[in-house]
């Protein structure tokens, strides 16, 4: 009797469970599929909502473009800003904490030629720093002075390796 009242249940369990599981995948599947990372042109689509775009293209760095702010903006992006935890140590998009974003922390480098660095500004990029991206780029107006985000956007041009880019 109570091995039958297990069975019993124990089928029905599965009965349910089963149907469950396909739609919970199918779910995230779906989930998964819309805001999919595998349309090159939405990683290249600016982060700066259209009626800012103008105001932030037109940016211009608050300071001079050099060797010394270049190894500035390297020591806050490994350092305070900790940006490498994301965009990883050398800025290739692979942090510890990378796999958790889709899309994933921008590769700086550009090393697969999507032509990140060519589809934006100086500006549109310092804009992301300060105020964030809605897939998950942190908004450091608060924590990083004017000078510093500039420093950053230096170092993260210089990380800039694309072919599609050196054709500019
Ligand atoms: C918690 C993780 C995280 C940290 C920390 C982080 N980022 Fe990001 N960042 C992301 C993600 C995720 C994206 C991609 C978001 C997107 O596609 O809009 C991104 C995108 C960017 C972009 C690209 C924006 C664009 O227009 O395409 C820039 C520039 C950037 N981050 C700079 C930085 C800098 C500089 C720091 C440190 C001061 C930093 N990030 C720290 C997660 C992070």
């Amino acid at each position: 009797m109570i091995v039958k009242i297990w069975k019993g249940s124990a089928l029905a369990t599965t009965l349910v469970a089963i149907p469950l599981f396909i739609i919970v995948f199918l779910t995230l599947l779906c989930l998964d599929a819309i805001p999919a990372y595998s349309a090159d042109g939405h990683v290249l689509d600016s982060r700066v909502p259209a009626d800012k775009l103008a105001e932030a293209k037109a940016l211009k760095s608050a300071v001079p473009r050099s060797e010394k702010t270049i190894l500035a903006g390297k020591a806050i992006f490994t350092g305070k800003g900790v940006c490498a935890n994301c965009h990883g140590p050398e800025g290739k998009g692979d942090g510890p904490l990378a796999a958790s974003f889709n899309p994933r922390p921008r590769d700086f480098t550009d090393a697969d030629d999507l032509g990140w660095h060519k589809a934006r500004t100086d500006g549109e990029i310092f804009w992301a720093i300060s105020k964030g991206t809605e897939y998950g780029m942190i908004p450091y107006e608060d924590m990083l002075n004017e000078e510093d985000r500039w420093a950053l956007v230096a170092y993260i041009r210089s990380l800039e390796k694309s072919v599609v880019a050196n054709h500019k």
